[in-house]
């Protein structure tokens, strides 16, 4: 190996700086001093020492924000805090209620101090820092566990990976929401229209997006960028007293905070906020969707706690809905994967807060009688957030000659001709022809391709109907033989030899999803992801729930006399009995059983290690280790044995760290492994 000279050293180490301060003058002062050539060459020149002598590489060097390989699935993190949800509310009068409601809950009748800042419209992310390094990120998934996003995380120029000063929690989490301004989303869109790709349909899931690339470096390759607004679990500091506080603290640990906040005092200064804000959104660099008031004073917020999910000391005041006028083109008719039968308005393309809306649902038959919807009728078109765009009303003034009759829900599905049924008070209408209709057989198949179930990419619209118009695939099992069809594949409109191969390696990594994946896949009447994962929890395996009767089902959370009996329903049909044998005969036994609270998936950095904690750890408690180097993929076991690849070995570490030397196993001490971590 070269030796460095003490001139190298001593550049190396102003590299590191000096890229630092300009990324942060660049990424969060807005105010760089220097090109972006002049920065490119300096980033470049301490890649270049860096790959000279790799054993100087700073762990927290900027160059070492983006990971150098794809995972094959993110893997759950635990939030040592749960991740809320905060409570809606749409007028000046819930707004009242709400500081009413806080006022009773502390018994105080003054005037509360609220901290109002924007509700930013991305995705939540909980960060955590121990000893003031980043060593891990997540996403909120469902409050308690999300997925491991580290690696994606940070590649987010903005967010350091260090925190600054020298005063530090142990632990800390730090709830922070990442999105893509609007511009950069704008330039996002125009340069993929220019390479002839789909455009994203608005700046929150172009980031959700981003986020839940597979490659790092895919992601770093995204405008991200993120705010942060509150602490979770904090460990080893005493808080600050109050939400400003805690701003200020992020602000000063180098973290990005958003300009917009402050302390307002009671309802009135609340809705005063509001209504400045509101005035103001569509000129600020990024969407938002509402405010968020939280009680100033942390020791009221800890009285008020939580009710459910939502904290009591705080609220989310959304800004109303955009609606906005356009034509009703046509009407057509889609139909789902349980058969539904779903009007949809094709529209005279209009922008909806943003966003390009050129079909809005009507719902259901019954629903389009009643707002009396036709082809012609000028409407008024609402979106929120994100949900499917909707047809409010007709506007009236503008009735055209000659309007075509009401459109009724036709007897036959439009797809596949079979009977078209509506069960006696139900709103719904469905196609009766089962999976023998095209229209469901194809949304079957994407429904069980989805990325919430198998994760087979690339199974969108198109792909699912050429590959059933082929012959190619009839049930979702067949999937899982194509790849003897590679020459057929490849013949299809469409789809060349890359986009092959990587359908069959999307479809070869699926085979390793796990129960509560493959549950939900199944596409269940009533069995969504929550309830998915408690029925895989509770029975661990696909044998045990099929054999389960309606009352064992009933002792599951989640899950009541109805949803038991979809389930028994679905179990009982020899159909569904025989295609779940066939599948499970393709996949291993991955499928049948459930995966453990943290899934270890196959090529992470550290698959097929098997490591031992062993002594006192002082930067993270020894379960904080075990989870982080589940994560990374290694089994973490009890006892030092032949098959244990490495050893993690904290002060005083006592006869284990004997057995280990005497096989001959490597032990890294606690420094060793949080550098290594940030290089993970
Ligand atoms: S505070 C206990 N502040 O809104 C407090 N959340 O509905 C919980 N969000 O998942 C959250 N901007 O992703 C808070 N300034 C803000 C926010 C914010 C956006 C999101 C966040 C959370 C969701 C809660």
């Amino acid at each position: 190996m070269n030796n460095p000279t003490p001139d190298a050293i001593q550049r190396l180490n102003h590299l590191v700086a000096i890229v630092r301060e300009h990324n942060d003058r660049y990424h969060r002062q807005d105010d760089p001093t220097i090109s972006d050539h002049e920065y490119d060459s300096l980033f470049q020149e301490l890649l270049e020492l860096e790959t000279r002598f790799p054993h100087l590489v700073d762990p927290h060097s900027p160059t070492r924000r983006v990971g150098a390989r794809p995972l094959a699935e993110f893997a759950n993190l635990t939030h040592k805090q749960p991740m809320l949800s905060l409570s809606n509310r749409f007028s000046p009068e819930d707004v009242t209620t709400f500081d009413r409601q806080v006022r009773e809950g502390l018994e105080v009748t003054e005037i509360i101090d609220y901290y109002a800042e924007p509700k930013l419209d991305g995705l939540a992310i909980n960060l955590t820092y121990i000893n003031g390094i980043l060593t891990s990120a997540a996403t909120r998934g469902d409050g308690q566990v999300g997925e491991d996003v580290t690696l994606q995380i940070r590649t987010i120029p903005i967010l350091p990976l260090k925190l600054s000063g020298k005063d530090h929690p142990h632990t800390v989490e730090i709830r922070a929401e990442t999105f893509i301004p609007l511009a950069a989303f704008a330039k996002m869109n125009a340069q993929l229209q220019k390479q002839g790709e789909k455009t994203l349909v608005n700046p929150r899931n172009a980031a959700a997006g981003a986020i839940r690339q597979l490659d790092p470096r895919i992601t770093a390759r995204r405008p991200l960028t993120l705010f942060c607004y509150g602490l979770g679990w904090v460990e080893g500091w005493s808080l600050p007293t109050t939400q400003e506080a805690i701003i200020q603290q992020l602000q000063q640990w180098g973290l990005p905070t958003c300009p917009e906040g402050g302390v307002v005092p009671g309802v009135d200064g609340c809705l005063d906020f509001f209504s400045r804000l509101g005035e103001r959104r569509h000129t600020l660099p990024y969407e938002i969707d509402g405010v968020v008031y939280k009680v100033n004073r942390v020791d009221w917020q800890k009285t008020l706690g939580f009710r459910h999910r939502d904290p009591r000391w705080a609220t989310a005041h959304k800004f109303p809905a955009v609606e906005v006028a356009t034509l009703v083109e046509a009407i057509d008719i889609q139909v789902g994967r349980t058969g539904a039968l779903t009007p949809v308005a094709r529209l005279q393309p209009v922008h909806v807060g943003g966003v390009e809306v050129t079909n809005a649902t009507l719902h259901n038959f019954e629903e389009m009688a009643r707002k009396d919807i036709r082809p012609g009728d000028r409407v008024l078109i609402r979106r929120a957030g994100d949900v499917i765009p909707e047809v409010v009303r007709r506007l009236p003034e503008a009735i055209i000659e000659n309007r075509p009759p009401p459109m009724v829900c036709p007897s036959q599905c439009p797809v596949c001709g079979s009977a078209v049924i509506k069960p006696d008070g139900e709103t719904v209408a469905r196609c009766s022809g089962g999976l023998s209709c095209f229209a469901q057989r194809r949304e079957t198949i994407k429904h069980f391709a989805s990325r919430r179930a198998m994760n087979i990419d690339g199974m969108g619209d198109k792909i699912c109907t050429l590959l059933l118009q082929s012959g190619l695939v009839t049930t979702v099992a067949d999937l899982y033989s194509l790849q003897h069809q590679r020459e057929k594949l490849m013949g299809l409109e469409r789809l060349g030899e890359k986009s092959v191969d990587n359908l069959l390696e999307a479809i070869d990594n699926s085979r390793k999803r796990s129960l509560e994946y493959f549950l939900f896949a199944l596409g269940i009447r009533d069995v969504g992801e929550r309830t998915a994962v408690s029925l895989a929890r509770h029975f661990g395996t696909m044998a045990a729930i099929m054999a389960s009767s309606q009352e064992t089902l009933q002792e599951v959370p989640d899950v009541g006399p109805v949803v038991a009996h979809k389930v028994c329903e679905f179990f009982a049909s020899p159909q569904n009995r025989e295609m779940i044998k066939h599948l499970l005969a393709v996949a291993d036994t991955h499928w049948a059983t459930a995966a453990q609270s943290t899934a270890i998936p196959h090529n992470r950095p550290l698959a097929g290690q098997t490591w031992v904690i062993t002594g006192t750890l002082t930067a993270m408690t020894r379960d904080q280790a075990k989870s982080r180097l589940e994560s990374l993929g290694a089994k973490v076991t009890a006892t030092v044995s032949k098959k244990t690849t490495r050893l993690l070995a904290g002060e005083n570490p006592g006869s284990k760290w004997q057995t280990a030397k005497n096989l001959g196993i490597m032990i890294v001490n606690e420094k060793e492994f949080m550098e290594s971590l940030a290089h993970e």
